[in-house]
């Protein structure tokens, strides 16, 4: 922790929690206990993100793809999320950390939806933390969403497309207000982004690792704060 500077943070920290499938197998246990074992791992990522001092950490946590997984596992994930967000919002409420939702909230079963809303609710004057639980979620759902409203506003004449710019495509993004990516992390192995924050993640230090999820650490995130911290970022300009 001392070897992390402070006036340098990410702002906006988003995690791929990938390899709680692997996890599980490589123990010859089914893939929800790699998933009921990824929540320790969230629960140190949020906390040490709250320490820090981070602003705002989004959790890919089901993807819009992901309904395509066979039922068992796609119920048992949510069964999950419901217990996770009954038994941790209290703590969350606790440390000051505002807990959010991005996705399409109305694709989740009734009780995870409701779960989430009295989290989304207890949470909403917290100051610290913004912790963004992406459920439902994927990068082009979130662009076409925006889209959508975009194309309403001009439709009905409360803009005209010439108005359509960077800003205000942003503020219709399911993550506004929270500023861009600064670094996204992927556990598990695999180089790829999985259409998560798309727009969101033009200009993120993009950092993989090999550690499965479920065995990720408060010590890693601050490793990758700390690989954050020696990347040279010039947002395609120079420093000359
Ligand atoms: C990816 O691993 C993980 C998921 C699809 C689910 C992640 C969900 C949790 C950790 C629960 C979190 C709960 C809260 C409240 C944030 P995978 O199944 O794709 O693993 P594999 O690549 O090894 O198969």
């Amino acid at each position: 922790m001392e070897e992390i500077s402070l006036n340098n943070l990410p702002k906006h920290i988003a995690v791929i929690m990938d390899g709680n499938g692997r996890w599980a197998k490589s123990r010859g246990a089914l893939r929800i206990f790699g998933h009921q074992n990824g929540i320790k791992a969230v629960r140190e990522t949020v906390e040490a993100c709250a320490e820090l001092g981070v602003g705002y950490l989004t959790l890919y946590t089901f993807s819009t793809e992901n309904w395509g997984r066979p039922k068992m596992e796609v119920d048992g994930i949510m069964d999950l999320l419901v217990k996770t967000i009954g038994d941790e919002v209290p703590r969350l409420h606790k440390n000051n950390v505002q807990l959010k939702c991005i996705g399409d909230m109305d694709a989740l079963p009734e009780k995870a939806r409701r779960n989430m809303e009295k989290g989304i609710d207890t949470t909403k004057n917290n100051t610290g933390l913004v912790l963004n639980i992406a459920l439902s979620y994927s990068g082009k759902w979130d662009i076409i969403q925006a889209t959508r409203k975009l194309a309403s506003a001009v439709k009905s004449g409360e803009m005209t497309p010439e108005e359509i710019d960077e800003e205000q495509f942003s503020r219709l993004l399911s993550t506004y207000p929270a500023p861009e990516v600064d670094l996204l992390i992927r556990t598990g192995g695999d180089h790829r982004i999985s259409n998560y924050l798309l727009w969101q993640s033009a200009y993120a230090e993009l950092l993989f690792l090999d550690v499965l999820w479920p065995d990720f650490r408060k010590s890693h995130l601050l490793d990758a704060v700390r690989a954050f911290q020696t990347r040279d970022r010039r947002f395609g300009k120079t420093h000359d």
